[in-house]
């Protein structure tokens, strides 16, 4: 069955558009303590340069000039830590996530590193952002649109709330073309990811989910009309390690 207006993927299965949401709220619920730690041992601590990318090319204000950052899908706080650093005095940032368990070990390491004024936490839906239109200076999402139902209806809400001038940028799993490391890449996702996502969190069936959710969202070209549909423009995409990972950018012009 293709997915329609109906249904979508949870990772290879196709399920109710409507249901997809609270599976993946599950899986998220499940490993959010061990979360950042699992980043790191599938990633080989990848994940750090890729958002590291992310982070360069927002660019944020060394100096005092308010600039505010909302992370869509921000988790337990990761890209916005990094983009604190990389900020001057006035940068501020609003972690907002559909998962409450992820932003309280977020708020935790906010506050144990003195950066609870900077960075906020709100819980909610990358659909339907509960903020007003034309409100921030920059919009990001990691490795969080492809866990959305609606990934369209996403894209629209960043764009809604970027002020003109402002950008919007995602990191995501994208499709690996190289020869040689595409086979690769797929025996070390199907065989490795989820037998150490067990061993560390207990929970299989979440690490074999989000990697064969990497295998269904949109290839980098079709992502990046989608982001065009949105009403983005000048809109690029940067593959990286191979294709592995994507980082697209777009304006609110
Ligand atoms: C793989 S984590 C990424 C977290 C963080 N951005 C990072 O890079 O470390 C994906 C996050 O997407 C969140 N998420 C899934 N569906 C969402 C939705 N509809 N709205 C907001 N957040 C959502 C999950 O709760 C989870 O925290």
């Amino acid at each position: 069955m293709e997915p329609d207006d109906q249904t979508t993927h949870f990772g290879f299965r196709d399920v109710a558009l409507g249901e997809k949401q609270s599976l993946v709220n599950d899986v998220f619920r499940s490993v959010a303590s061990r979360y950042d730690l699992m980043n790191d041992l599938m990633s080989g601590g990848m994940h750090r340069l890729w958002k590291d990318a992310m982070i360069n090319a927002l660019n944020p204000p060394r100096n005092d000039a308010p600039f505010a950052l909302l992370d869509v899908a921000g988790g337990t706080g990761d890209i916005s830590f990094r983009a604190a650093k990389a900020s001057g005095y006035g940068f501020h940032a609003t972690v907002c996530d559909i998962n409450g368990d992820m932003l309280a070990v977020g708020r935790e390491r906010a506050a144990a590193r003195g950066l609870d004024g900077a960075i906020d936490f709100i819980e909610g839906n990358a659909e339907e952002l509960p903020f007003p239109d034309k409100s921030f200076d920059a919009v990001t999402i990691a490795f969080g649109i492809r866990n959305v139902p609606r990934i369209q209806k996403a894209l629209d809400e960043a764009h809604r709330v970027l002020r003109i001038g402002g950008r919007f940028l995602c990191l995501e799993f994208s499709s690996v073309d190289t020869p040689g490391l595409d086979k690769l890449y797929e025996l070390y996702s199907f065989n490795v990811i989820p037998r150490v996502g067990a061993a560390v969190t207990g929970d299989r069936a979440a690490y074999q989910y989000l990697v064969e959710s990497i295998r269904k969202f949109p290839k980098p070209k079709l992502f990046a009309q989608m982001i065009e549909q949105a009403g983005f423009r000048r809109v690029s995409y940067t593959p990286m390690t191979g294709g592995v990972v994507a980082l697209h950018s777009g304006w609110r012009l």
